[in-house]
């Protein structure tokens, strides 16, 4: 463990934003996170967990507590079980799935941050979320002071959303853990029709793994959604927005809009979202609203290759990038009646 005062937390995020923390402390094992999260509740000291600071959103002004870093390491993998230690690198985790033949999380390569994040918004990508492969996540509860474990249904998981996130100052995830598939050196079959199409395969079709690895990477890197700290169209933290769920009468009232404003025969992006409900997309809207790639003349700019990547141009404070946030939200709240929420998490500063 080893701890700095008035430390800078930009460096930490993959937005490279936000002021210092009055304390910083980085933990690598899971008794050393236990203690410091313990100390804080006790003497009722802010706290704010950093995992691969890639959905995180911190003001200028920094943080007046105790920022405590999860570094902590463990990757082990018995038969198709896997179990990972929160402060994994999730890329490098799914990259020793696929070498050692296991499917499940192979299309969730490329996305940045720590293992430990994944259930908090059930990360998903490509056909793929982990809510589907995790089956317990262990957590230090702060409400009882007890490590915990979690099942598959105790997370509550849904669409970029668990029982983490709706608790969001209960739990510290501490391990996580996977069931994998052997499918002899396959894929899991690909639900995503853009990741067929780029292997030439239908939808439900199995690849090699490592082909569908390198294929989600390829796809991610052409929206810039790969991480890069020699390019700032890379410098975000991913999709800045939640792709809306509306109802069938919200959806059909805004299908009503996009009519009147974009022509009759403009059809919005639809994906089944469970009975009675539709997801939208939450690019498209911010695309025809008129925030179109590479958006913006400040040092905060709309991504060159995805409308949804709001992204540092390398000079940006936190209220640039917000600045930018509220007018895509204004825009697209006149002109569609939708009000996007943001993806990541703000930390002393709102949309
Ligand atoms: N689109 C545009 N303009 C753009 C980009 C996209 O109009 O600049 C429209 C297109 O119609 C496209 C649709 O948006 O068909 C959807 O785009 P895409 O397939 O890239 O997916 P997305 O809905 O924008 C979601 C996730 C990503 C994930 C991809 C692939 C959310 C908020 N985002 O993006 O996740 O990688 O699907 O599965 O759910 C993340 O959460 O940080 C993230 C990157």
């Amino acid at each position: 463990m080893h701890e700095r005062h008035d430390a800078p937390l930009a460096p930490l995020t993959t937005f490279r934003l936000g002021g210092p923390a009055a304390r910083l402390v980085v933990a690598v094992t899971d008794a050393e996170v236990i203690e410091i999260v313990r100390e804080a509740d006790e003497t009722g000291t802010p706290l704010l967990v950093i995992g691969g600071g890639s959905n995180l959103v911190i003001g200028d002004k920094g943080f007046e507590g105790t920022a405590l870093v999860i570094a902590t390491k463990g990757h082990e993998l018995t038969g198709t079980h896997l179990e990972l230690a929160a402060g994994e690198v999730w890329t490098d985790a799914v990259a020793r799935t696929v070498e050692a033949g296991l499917a499940g999380i192979e299309c969730l390569a490329g996305i940045p941050g720590s293992a430990g994040a994944t259930p908090i918004q059930n990360v998903g990508a490509y056909g793929q979320e982990v809510s589907s492969t995790i089956t317990d996540v262990t957590a230090y509860d702060r409400r009882t002071g007890e490590t915990v474990t979690l099942t598959n249904a105790d997370c509550e998981f849904s669409y970029r959303h668990s029982r983490f996130k709706a608790d969001p100052d209960r739990y510290i995830v501490l391990r996580v853990s996977f069931e994998l598939e052997d499918a002899d050196g396959l894929s899991a079959p690909l639900k995503y029709a853009e990741t067929a199409r780029a292997l030439g395969v239908a939808p439900g079709d199995r690849v090699p793994l490592a082909q569908a690895r390198e294929t989600v990477l390829k796809l991610r890197a052409g929206k810039g959604m790969v991480l890069d700290p020699e390019d700032h169209d890379t410098w975000s933290a991913g999709s800045f927005f939640t792709n809306p769920i509306l109802t069938d009468e919200q959806f059909a009232e805004f299908h009503a809009r996009v009519e009147r404003h974009l022509g009759a025969d403009a059809v919005p992006p639809a994906y089944p979202a469970g009975e009675g409900h539709t997801k939208t997309s939450a690019a498209w809207l911010i695309d025809k609203a008129g925030f179109t790639k590479g958006y913006g003349t400040g040092p905060a700019r709309i991504s060159t290759k995805h409308t949804l990547a709001l992204t540092n141009r390398g000079e940006a404070t936190t209220e640039d990038l917000l600045t930018l946030a509220r007018e895509v939200v204004a825009g697209v709240r006149d002109t569609f009646g939708i009000t996007l929420v943001n993806e990541p998490v703000t930390v002393g500063v709102s949309l």
